[in-house]
């Protein structure tokens, strides 16, 4: 299972989470496990060894964008994927479209976010190398999307299929225990989304290894 900690803008230690994501990914052979830090602290983040993603990139090449955070320097900063759409950051289509195109340019792994299984059709059709269902009010409620609404999992695990085979299925949303990405693999999802959980654990570590400990 692929488990990416998104970092959000909570004011935790980002240094200290991804140092707890290195070490639990290293000691297990079941879960690969990363972290999305704000965009600031790429580069301090992927210094830990920690597999290091973007929360965001645009949909721009190198030029006269003020503001925009260009994917290339995302990469050179040590990420080696994105998050992209997120429901906290979304993007219109095209945009989306856009943004894949720019993470490729660059090398990086994509994760398409999307609200339920119709988007994530859409989102599959442009072609990343994962998607993630994340109902928006679920998000940091602490209740899991593999419980609250196990329908939205499978449906998009279907959209996708539907459309491109080779997209993997990611959900996310209220994910804070082990019992949760284990249900959502039996939905068929192949990783989790998740932020508060770990984010805001007074013992990274610790949450992280209890999310590990029941693959
Ligand atoms: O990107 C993951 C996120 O939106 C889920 O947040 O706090 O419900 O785990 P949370």
């Amino acid at each position: 299972m692929f488990i990416l900690v998104n970092l959000k803008t909570y004011p935790c230690d980002p240094v200290a989470v991804a140092e707890a994501v290195r070490d639990v990914d290293e000691s297990t052979d079941v879960a690969r496990v990363a972290v999305a830090p704000q965009a600031t602290h790429l580069e301090r983040v992927a210094e830990t060894g920690a597999e290091t993603w973007a929360q965001h990139v645009d949909p721009i090449d190198y030029g006269s964008n003020t503001g925009h955070t260009l994917a290339e320097t995302v990469a050179d900063a040590g990420a080696v994927g994105t998050l992209i759409n997120h429901s906290e950051r979304r993007l219109k289509l095209a945009d989306v479209d856009g943004a894949v195109e720019a993470a490729d340019r660059a090398g990086l792994e994509t994760v398409v976010c999307a609200n339920n299984p119709a988007q994530i059709g859409a989102a599959a059709a442009l072609e990343p190398d994962a998607v993630a269902v994340e109902p928006p009010e679920l998000i940091g409620t602490g209740t899991p999307v593999s419980q609250a609404d196990p329908e939205i999992v499978e449906g998009a695990v279907a959209a996708a299929a539907n459309v491109d085979s080779d997209v993997s299925v990611l959900c996310g949303a209220g994910i804070s225990t082990g019992d949760d990405v284990v249900a959502a693999g039996e939905l068929g999802s192949e990783g989790v989304l998740l932020a508060s959980g770990v984010a805001k654990a007074d013992d990274p570590t610790a949450a992280l290894s209890d999310l590990v400990d029941p693959l």
